[in-house]
């Protein structure tokens, strides 16, 4: 068997979730559990949530019909899942028979649920466009078109919510421009007396530094995971990495001063050295430009990467020190003296954490704990 898996640590996503909670005390909880749970395994991860009984997550939410289906066919869970992604009317059938909730992103979406004469109750939420210049209804005719979809035989409001584009940034401007065109909204649609449903609209960074935004549910993605946002974000809730990226030693070579190691000769030995390879590479998501960047821990030690990552294996120094094969390694992880987390891998190259989970291949298997 491969030696390389990802452990995912469900303790640490139980324990981020709880905090999660905590910190936005009464209002309801939906999980995002899209992209196979930001690359943790949706599966295990939403059986370790609903373990929490009571605590469990009063919604779940994915990106697309298919993950959604996946979700319900697991028989896990009986909470309402929504879909963020807009809906085909070919998927609507399907939503119906996987009892799952599409969202309204658009006017034609609503014309085309009213021409479809609908016999079944069919629960929706409504994507309200206020800044974050993706998806949704604009907040401007807002009101009009969910007071016409509000009107639609069958169609029930379960929700509304909108999308932050800066709520993780220090500077909550932007972010606060977005709320108050989604709290007027709000307002308006109240005072007309629509059913509107739950409302909610705190991602993980708006739950971190903006409680004014939790309204009736917040929709925390990446800190269930265990990593903030971004690095300007309070740390106002506590975290805990969930994935931890495991490996071993496998071939072990001294080399003279003056050779070259993998692609490009990316690295050339200053003196006589040990190196070794670990077999993990671009393929299973460890991205080629962390080359010569990163290190790994082996028994509460750090060894530098060194040459060209390339797509099966990458290659580290040991200097005098000559290891053993087989001997485990962590890329991300925690010793005891030592941490790596994929904040640590986003900062070398400009990327962020959710990227570096999402990225581990499928080639990799998940191990739980
Ligand atoms: C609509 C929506 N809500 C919530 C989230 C969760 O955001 P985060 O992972 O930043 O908490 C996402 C993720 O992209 C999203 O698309």
């Amino acid at each position: 068997m491969r030696p390389t898996y990802a452990l995912i640590n469900l303790s640490n996503l139980k324990y981020n979730y709880l905090q999660i909670k905590k910190k936005v005390k009464n209002s309801k909880m939906m999980a995002v559990v899209k992209a196979d749970a930001y690359g943790h395994g949706m599966i295990k991860c939403v059986e370790a949530l609903q373990s929490l009984k009571n605590n469990r997550p009063d919604y779940y939410a994915v990106a697309l019909f298919e993950e959604g289906k996946e979700l319900r066919k697991s028989k896990i869970v009986d909470q309402p899942i929504l879909t963020f992604s807009p809906f085909t009317s070919d998927e609507l059938k399907e939503y119906y028979r996987f009892d799952l909730m599409p969202t309204i992103t658009n006017a034609d979406q609503i014309k085309q649920l009213s021409s479809l004469k609908l016999s079944k109750k069919l629960k929706v939420h409504v994507n309200i466009e206020t800044g974050m210049g993706r998806l949704g209804i604009s907040y401007k005719e807002a009101v009009e078109q969910i007071i016409r979809l509000s009107k639609i035989k069958n169609v029930v409001v379960d929700g509304i919510y909108t999308h932050f584009a800066t709520s993780d940034e220090k500077d909550k401007t932007y972010a606060n421009q977005q709320l108050n065109r989604f709290k007027k909204v709000i307002e308006e649609l109240k005072f007309q007396k629509i059913e509107i449903g739950k409302i909610h609209c705190a991602n993980s960074g708006a739950i971190i530094d903006m409680p004014e935004s939790y309204f009736d549910m917040v929709r925390p993605g990446i800190s269930l995971y265990g990593y903030y946002p971004s690095l300007e974000t309070s740390e106002s809730i506590k975290l805990k990495p969930v994935m931890s990226i495991i490996s071993e030693v496998e071939n072990v070579r001294k080399i003279k001063k003056g050779e070259s190691v993998s692609y490009g000769r990316r690295y050339i030995a200053k003196n006589e050295t040990n190196i070794f390879t670990v077999p993990i590479g671009y393929a299973d998501g460890i991205p080629r430009n962390l080359t010569n960047k990163i290190e790994c821990i082996i028994s509460d030690k750090k060894f530098k990467q060194i040459g060209t990552i390339t797509m099966d294996r990458l290659m580290f120094e040991s200097g005098s020190k000559l290891l053993k094969t087989g001997t485990n390694i962590q890329l991300l992880g925690k010793s005891k003296s030592y941490e790596i987390n994929a904040w640590d891998w986003s900062k070398l190259i400009n990327a962020i954490p959710y990227e570096i989970t999402c990225g581990i291949s499928k080639r990799v298997p998940r191990k739980y704990k």
